[in-house]
């Protein structure tokens, strides 16, 4: 038999209002919703390989071999999608990247989107945008958002069958650039599933979480009006709302580096003297600061000059995952 091959590409995605605790840990159904944008020009590939000669899973991942908890973790993914196809064969996964992981660039969420289509194709599965999303959730849960194209929702849902994301608004919706200032590359001390756990000892996490529905209407009326200002305000308190509950959990995370507090308060700042960009932060210490593209050039420049940033990175709004090539 020949293997069973597809390869899939998908965007990593920032999100404007945040995923920060799980009310079920295993299927990973968050505690409340959250809206993000795909980033266009960043990009995971995963090419994957169901073959009858393999006698175990192979992870490779930019090029090196990869065993532990991260083979573990897409070992478990792929044991849903070999439940689905009703098919017992093992894979070899090559994924890589185009931009740093574990630094706040949520490696995580492109690589489990694209590992789902890629692995549901192989093995013949004709997946729904919304079962893909579901998929991919599994497996990290910010993947379910990197689905679906442009702007995107995820919803809490009731359950495992509701909860997935949707897409709010195409990509070329609203012309919007996610410039990156980054200021470390390495890995986080603590991940997000780690993170994510973590949540509830913090005494803000109640607040955080009950006032999200407001949020998420603020946010996603100011995409739907492609009105900056009201998206700049809520993205900032949302991201500094999730930083809040991450700094006050037991035992806290710290995820700013002293660039990072430079930057969060230059940014509006700069808005204010008529500059339209805002911060955003994930579990690490990369600034995302978000601006309409007629002011993308000179935002990233600003942020370039400033001490503590290595790269810019600039990232229009993506499209969904899609696939490449099956054979
Ligand atoms: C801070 O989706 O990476 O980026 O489900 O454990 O893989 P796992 O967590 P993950 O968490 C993302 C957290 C965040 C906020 C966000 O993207 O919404």
């Amino acid at each position: 038999m020949t293997a069973l091959t597809a390869t899939a590409l998908a965007h990593p995605n920032i999100a404007f209002i945040k995923y920060w605790g799980n009310r079920d840990q295993v299927l990973r159904l968050p505690v409340n919703g959250s809206i993000s944008m795909n980033l266009e020009g960043l990009f995971t590939r995963t090419r994957v390989s169901f073959d009858e000669d393999l006698d175990a899973d192979i992870l490779i991942l930019n090029g090196q071999d990869v065993v532990g908890s991260a083979l573990s973790r897409v070992s478990a993914l792929l044991d849903q999608v070999r439940g689905m196809a009703g098919k017992k064969l093992f894979a070899q996964v090559e994924s890589s990247n185009n931009f740093p992981m574990g630094a706040g660039i949520a490696s995580s969420a492109a690589a489990f989107a694209a590992l789902s289509l890629a692995a549901s194709r192989a093995l013949g599965l004709e997946l729904h945008e919304a079962e893909l999303s579901r998929l991919a959730r599994l497996g990290s849960g910010s993947a379910c958002r990197s689905i679906p194209g442009g702007f995107v929702e995820w919803q809490t849902g009731q359950g495992d069958a509701d909860s997935f994301a949707v897409s709010i608004a195409p990509a070329e919706h609203w012309k919007l650039v996610d410039c990156v200032a980054v200021i470390e590359t390495g890995h986080k001390p603590v991940g997000s599933t780690q993170g994510h756990a973590l949540a509830d000892s913090s005494p803000l996490q109640a607040a955080r979480v009950a006032n999200a529905g407001r949020r998420l209407n603020r946010c996603r009326n100011a995409i739907l009006k492609r009105d900056f200002r009201a998206l700049a305000e809520v993205v900032e308190l949302d991201s500094n709302l999730m930083h809040a509950v991450m700094m006050t959990s037991t035992p806290p995370l710290f995820y700013w580096e002293p660039a990072s507090v430079q930057l969060m308060k230059a940014i509006p700042a700069w808005r204010s003297e008529g500059l339209p960009m805002c911060y955003t932060l994930d579990a690490g210490a990369n600034v995302h600061a978000i601006c309409p593209a007629e002011a993308a050039g000179q935002v990233a420049e600003q942020l370039s000059r400033q001490p503590g940033v290595q790269q810019v990175l600039q990232a229009t709004v993506g499209g969904p995952a899609r696939v490449e090539d099956i054979s």
